[in-house]
């Protein structure tokens, strides 16, 4: 950095009222630096960033079923690095030989077809930027009362972004040839739990990808490895990864994964079976739950997305609620990806609550805590998508402020849950 920009860098932070004013001695012409490493044939990150991991309940009762959040907290941007794009298992990562993979396609088709990799790969593909998120995204949620530890990464680390490259299903369909009775998709994975879920047609023949790549490279061996469906905007547990099967049928299966989970309950008790497109969401991941700020100026910055679409506007208060501000989005605003908002802020150091508020394409507006669960039952276990509140302590720590509901706590129906978080956290 030459002199001058040196000096403008100086004033843009003094202009913001950041920077501390220190006597420095800056050497302009430091000693030659020593040889550094040698090329390597595979990037690893900087040891000063190892801190930046997943995010793993250690109430989890086992490492094998359960989910590690991505680090929201850590990360910018729109794309998440494919180690630490967020996990969820049934029954452990698969070890699959990729010379050994087949995916099958049978039951109401024509020709029933068995694909090596190969072969799948020699099809065409489509390469496109989505979100995946665990239907037990923001399963803290239902906690009562609000935990005040809560990170954003605890709170809704449960997605992340990628470009996924692959074979639209409709083509593999459309090459097996579909019979007039078929009306559903049921896709197998091939882990220990055989993960099975059911797709309707109309969505399978939509935009549904059969996924091999993951930003650009193989995917992770938790996130499909070497095969796993891409469902744009449906939730994470019905893009089946470690994709081994295919049948289509005239119903669904009813499987483990849409009878004894995800399912949603609403207040009166009724149970909704098929919930599968991800409400719009949106979190301040800079500050948020656990940093600490000073005084002065502070970029806010944080995530959006919908499974309805493209995100039409982020709003932001500052103030607890009283006022709302649009924040600029970052382009490019894909539809049902995440997307970036920023808002540039002064603290003054006072005590106060920030919040933002996502709103899709489609009109869907993110409800707040409590209009969430006017909708959906206390004792429900997935889709929260309540706003989430940060307190801003006059000391500059930030924590949990979402507000306490009336009726107090009310234990969960059913045991377990995505994150282990609710119960045993
Ligand atoms: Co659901």
């Amino acid at each position: 950095m030459d002199r001058r920009s040196f000096l403008k860098t100086l004033a843009a932070a003094l202009a913001v009222g950041n920077a501390r004013v220190v006597a420095v001695e800056f050497d302009p012409f430091p000693p030659a630096p020593r040889l550094g490493k040698p090329l390597s044939p595979v990037g690893e990150r900087s040891r000063f960033e190892a801190h930046v991991q997943r995010y793993i309940s250690p109430n989890l009762p086992s490492r094998h079923t359960g989910a590690a959040f991505a680090p929201i907290s850590e990360l910018d941007g729109i794309i998440h690095p494919n180690g630490l794009h967020f996990e969820r298992d049934h029954a452990g990562v698969p070890e699959i030989d990729p010379k050994k993979w087949r995916l099958v396609i049978h039951g109401l088709v024509e020709r029933p077809l068995i694909f090596d990799l190969e072969t799948l790969m020699r099809m065409p593909t489509e390469s496109r930027i989505y979100f995946i998120e665990c239907a037990g995204n923001g399963q803290n949620g239902y906690r009562e009362p609000p935990e005040p530890t809560l990170t954003a990464t605890r709170s809704r680390g449960l997605v992340s972004g990628a470009e996924w490259t692959g074979v639209p299903l409709r083509i593999l369909l459309e090459e097996a040839g579909l019979k007039p009775e078929a009306r559903w998709v049921l896709a197998e994975g091939a882990d220990a739990s055989a993960w099975v879920r059911s797709i309707p047609i109309d969505k399978a023949l939509a935009d549904v990808l059969v996924a091999f790549r993951q930003n650009g490279e193989a995917l992770r061996p938790e996130n499909g490895y070497p095969v796993r469906l891409v469902v744009p905007g449906w939730e994470g547990s019905i893009q089946v990864k470690w994709l081994r099967r295919l049948l289509v049928a005239d119903q669904p299966a009813m499987s483990r994964g849409e009878t004894s989970e995800y399912t949603d309950v609403r207040p009166d008790g009724t149970v909704d079976a098929f919930t599968w497109v991800m409400e719009p969401q949106s979190i301040i991941t800079r500050p948020s739950g656990g940093q600490r700020i000073a005084p002065g100026f502070h970029e806010i910055r944080g995530l959006a997305w919908s499974g309805f679409g493209k995100i039409r506007a982020v709003e932001v208060s500052t103030d607890g609620g009283k006022t709302w501000q649009e924040a600029r989005l970052s382009e490019p605003v894909l539809d049902r990806a995440l997307t970036r908002f920023t808002l540039p802020w002064r603290w003054e150091g006072q005590e106060t609550v920030i919040l933002s508020r996502a709103v899709d394409e489609a009109g869907n507006v993110q409800p707040t805590r409590e209009e969430f669960f006017r909708r959906w039952a206390r004792n429900n276990r997935y889709h929260y998508n309540g706003i989430q509140a940060w307190r801003i302590r006059a000391d500059g720590r930030v924590e949990n402020g979402d507000p306490p509901l009336a009726g107090g706590p009310v234990p969960p129906l059913r045991a377990g849950g995505c994150g282990g978080e609710v119960l045993d956290g």
